[in-house]
């Protein structure tokens, strides 16, 4: 009787841990698979980025005139690896992005990738999750001032 009760006890206990193990891991698995990183990046980051803006103005030229010029930029520049919608290309879609991101951050990620991708928590988080480096595209800070306006008109924003 005794012998039989020190052999059953451990298969008992094994069966149990196994039991909570695999509850467990399914748990853990669906949380993860309902892809929180979508919402992470979809979410206002606070941050100015690292580069040459440290303050956004607007400037005296004329808005309509930068809109335009800003759209010729990203069409011949930007096109190659983003869309004006939330689709994803090589990079991420860019649609709704200036209420996301201050305009100090979109033209720091414009104007100086490199060390936005090295330093800046949220860049360093989309280079992980899109595995490209956005490149340099050698605009002035003009023309990405130009293309702010562009992404701004696009999410409908008010000038
Ligand atoms: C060679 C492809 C490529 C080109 C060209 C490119 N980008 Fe990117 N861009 C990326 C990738 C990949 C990412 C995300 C990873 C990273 O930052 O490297 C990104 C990230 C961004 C982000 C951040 C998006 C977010 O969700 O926060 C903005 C804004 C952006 N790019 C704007 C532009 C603009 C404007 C241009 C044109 C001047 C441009 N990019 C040109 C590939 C590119």
């Amino acid at each position: 009787m005794i012998k039989v009760k020190q052999n059953a006890f451990p298969k008992l206990a094994i069966g149990a841990l196994l039991a909570v193990f695999s509850l467990y891991g399914c748990s853990s698995g669906t949380e993860q698979s309902q892809a929180p990183a979508e919402d992470a990046f979809n979410k206002y980051y606070d941050g100015k980025g690292v580069g040459p803006i440290t303050e956004y103005a607007i400037g005296t030229a004329d808005v309509t005139q930068r809109v335009d010029s800003g759209q010729k930029v990203f069409e011949t520049k930007c096109t190659s690896c983003h869309k004006l919608t939330a689709e994803r290309a090589i990079g991420p879609g860019l649609l709704g992005i200036t209420k996301i991101r201050r305009p100090e951050w979109i033209m720091n990620q414009i104007l100086n990738p490199m060390e936005m991708t090295q330093k800046d928590s949220m860049a360093q988080a989309l280079l992980k999750k899109y595995t490209t480096q956005m490149i340099n595209m050698n605009l002035t800070e003009g023309e990405a001032g130009a293309v702010y306006e562009y992404l701004k008109k696009n999410d409908g924003g008010a000038q």
